[in-house]
């Protein structure tokens, strides 16, 4: 399928989505969600591809939902539309995804690269809410993971300011995972990519779900969730072959099986 929003490659167990807006700083509109969409949906079907890079360009990830194709719109089109409820879909996916951002990740744009399992981001990234601006609030999460992710105190602050963290403050709020310097971002974010490619993707799936499963759980539940999901990967494939590789000092070769 070919696109005109987005770019698409895969590499080394990789695949590659670039949002691709240039002239608008790759404002999410309808038609980019749906082609991000599709193909990290494609991607995630593909056996060959074990890891999902999601990136931006060097100003910008994403500034923000494309304020031109909401300006006018009613409710009822939003609803009818409900064009930002496209980005739980990457929640479902078996496939690990890594955003990577430089440059601006804004209002939508910050709340898709939240949406990622992890982020990696340039020293020139500014992450922000800035919905408030525009008499809004956000509309994809925003309120959600960035709570999750911050507490309180800094998402108020974010949302009902509309200020800008800088990258360092993204890390030391815990939406960030590494910082790198502005020409490396592209290049750590697949290298990232590349190593969680060569895990096994069964025991990647179930550590997602583990993870993910803290923020919708109690402490004992998700304990109890973490213990049985421990236990059932001794079933795997992948599990006999990376014991045996550790005791026989190789690399294991894992297959998702
Ligand atoms: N939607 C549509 N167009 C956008 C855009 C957006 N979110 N962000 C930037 N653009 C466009 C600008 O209109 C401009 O277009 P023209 O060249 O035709 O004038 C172009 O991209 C470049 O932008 P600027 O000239 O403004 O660039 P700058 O470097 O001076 O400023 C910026 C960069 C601070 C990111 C500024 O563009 C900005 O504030 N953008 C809007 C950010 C925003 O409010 N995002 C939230 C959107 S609402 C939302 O996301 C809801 C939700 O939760 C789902």
């Amino acid at each position: 399928m070919s696109y005109e929003t987005i770019t698409i490659e895969s590499a080394e167990g990789v695949g590659i989505v670039t949002l691709n807006r240039p002239k608008v700083l790759n404002a999410l509109s309808p038609q980019l969600l749906a082609e991000l969409i599709d193909a990290v949906t494609e991607f995630d079907r593909d056996p060959q591809v074990r890891c999902i890079a999601l990136l931006g360009s060097d100003k910008a990830f994403a500034a923000g939902a494309d304020i031109g194709s909401m300006a006018d719109a009613s409710p009822i089109d939003m609803m009818r539309s409900n064009d930002f409820a496209r980005i739980e879909r990457l929640r479902e996916l078996s496939t690990p995804i890594v955003a990577g951002v430089s440059g601006y990740a804004l209002g939508g744009g910050c709340e898709l690269a939240m949406a990622c399992d992890l982020i990696i981001a340039s020293e020139t990234a500014q992450f922000g809410q800035p919905e408030i601006n525009l008499g809004i609030i956000p509309g994809a999460g925003g309120t959600q993971r960035l709570t999750r992710a911050v507490g309180k105190a800094l998402a108020m602050d974010l949302v009902l300011t509309g200020r800008m963290l800088s990258a360092i403050e993204a890390r030391n709020a815990g939406i960030v995972a590494r910082i790198t310097a502005p020409e490396a971002w592209r290049d750590e974010t697949l290298a990232v990519c590349r190593t969680i490619a060569t895990k096994s993707p069964i025991a990647l799936q179930v550590a997602r779900d583990a993870i993910n499963a803290a923020f919708e759980t109690t402490l004992t539940q998700g304990i109890e969730f973490e213990r049985r999901a421990f236990h059932v990967l001794f079933a795997s494939d992948d599990q006999k072959e990376g014991m045996s590789a550790f005791l026989e000092k190789r690399r294991p070769a894992f297959t998702g099986s």
